[in-house]
């Protein structure tokens, strides 16, 4: 029996990349070319699955490649240990070896040649100067293989939480790194993302190029739905319509009802009604806790506004809307702008309220009153 060939649950290999070939270009472009990229999305948008497509790429075209996921890294020491060990275990051949030998060079432990043209912060400390001497190191390998490297910091917007100076730590190196080394920075929360690269004060201010990935189009989502029930010898039937409308182009949630829908069916059985029916109650188990733990996190007006933006029909701020979810004048506007930094709210000038909520079940969740009817 042919496997469920929805992956909803980790980043998707690149084979099962839909669509994105425009990111792909652009983030190919840009560590070829040194130039350092910021990318954006909703989390679960498919940041990861990206990186991993776009370095195998480079990676073909005789780059060096690392792949760093900063997520939960909470201290210096622990963003040290993410990159270290992203190092040790993904540098190939000559840059492998070059690794090796700058660490033997350091007497086995560390690596920990000094740098020029970096000072040390004052607070510097022997951590931080491990940090930098590891930050620095694409440079050295580049110098001993002649071989340039790409790097990818995921959920880089943790290094805000790590400590407070980090960023400028990173940055001191990373400057100095010319071609040898390009970088992207992705991250999902978007309050934090712009606190990295768009404020003034911080080390990183207007440092990479932008790039943000979107919602998946129908017509792509479509395609790729439907050639993977055909070959492995499922029928979507009307169904596929119906997982469209909800998944709104939401990546994951999208494959999350792909999955639960083919397993809800038989071997050349067009879904039915029913069949749909049984993945909305089916889906259900796999949200609730996330939901609850979610909806309790927030403040009372912010629930106002999740609710207001999932089922008003004017206005945030219009006097129905404000009466209708207990809302005021002065509060709605702030509250939405916390919900958007925070990754829940997305600008959808479409909408009544000139938001939408990014999780389409959540938003149906919201709507129903907290309940998945
Ligand atoms: N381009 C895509 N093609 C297919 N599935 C995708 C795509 N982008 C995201 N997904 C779906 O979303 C899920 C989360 O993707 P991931 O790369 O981990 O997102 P992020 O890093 O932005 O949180 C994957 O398990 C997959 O189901
Ligand atoms: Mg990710």
């Amino acid at each position: 029996m042919p496997l469920n060939p929805f992956v909803f649950d980790r980043p998707v290999s690149p084979v099962d990349l839909i669509d994105r070939d425009p990111e792909v270009r652009r983030l190919v472009a840009n560590l070829e070319g040194g130039t350092n990229t910021r990318l954006s999305s909703p989390r679960r948008y498919g940041k990861t699955s990206l990186l991993a497509r776009v370095l195998e790429d480079v990676e073909r075209l005789g780059m060096g490649r690392v792949y760093v996921d900063f997520y939960g890294a909470r201290t210096t020491e622990q963003v040290h240990a993410r990159i270290e060990r992203s190092y040790e275990s993904q540098l190939k051949g000559p840059l492998a070896k070059a690794f090796a030998a700058a660490r033997r060079a350091a007497g086995g432990g560390g690596v920990s040649t000094p740098i020029g043209g970096v000072s040390l912060p004052a607070a510097g400390g022997a951590t931080e100067r491990a940090l930098l001497d590891l930050l620095d190191l694409p440079l050295r390998l580049q110098s001993r293989t002649g071989i340039r490297i790409a790097v990818a910091f995921d959920e880089f917007q943790e290094v805000l939480s790590a400590a407070d100076a980090i960023d400028g730590l990173i940055r001191s190196v990373i400057q100095h790194h010319g071609d040898a080394a390009s970088y992207v920075f992705a991250g999902s929360h978007p309050g934090l993302m712009s606190q990295l690269f768009g404020d003034r004060g911080r080390p990183f201010y207007g440092q990479a190029a932008p790039l943000v990935l979107g919602a998946l189009a129908d017509d792509d989502l479509a395609d790729y739905i439907d050639g993977r029930f055909t070959s492995s010898g499922r029928d979507p039937g009307a169904a596929l319509d119906w997982l469209l409308g909800l998944a709104e182009g939401h990546p994951q949630r999208a494959m999350l009802l792909a999955h639960l829908l083919w397993d809800a069916l038989e071997p050349d059985e067009p879904a039915t009604e029913e069949h749909w029916e049984r993945v909305l109650a089916h889906v259900e188990a796999f949200v609730r806790d996330e939901f609850e733990a979610a909806w309790g996190a927030l403040a009372s007006v912010e629930r106002g506004v999740a609710e207001a933006v999932a089922s008003a029909d004017s206005g945030l701020t219009a006097g129905s809307t404000l009466t209708r979810f207990g809302l005021t004048k002065g509060g709605a506007p702030p509250a939405a702008s916390r919900l958007e930094a925070a990754g829940i709210l997305a600008v959808d000038r479409s909408r009544p309220t000139g938001y939408r909520l990014v999780d389409p079940l959540f938003a149906r969740w919201v709507a129903a009153g907290r309940r998945w009817a």
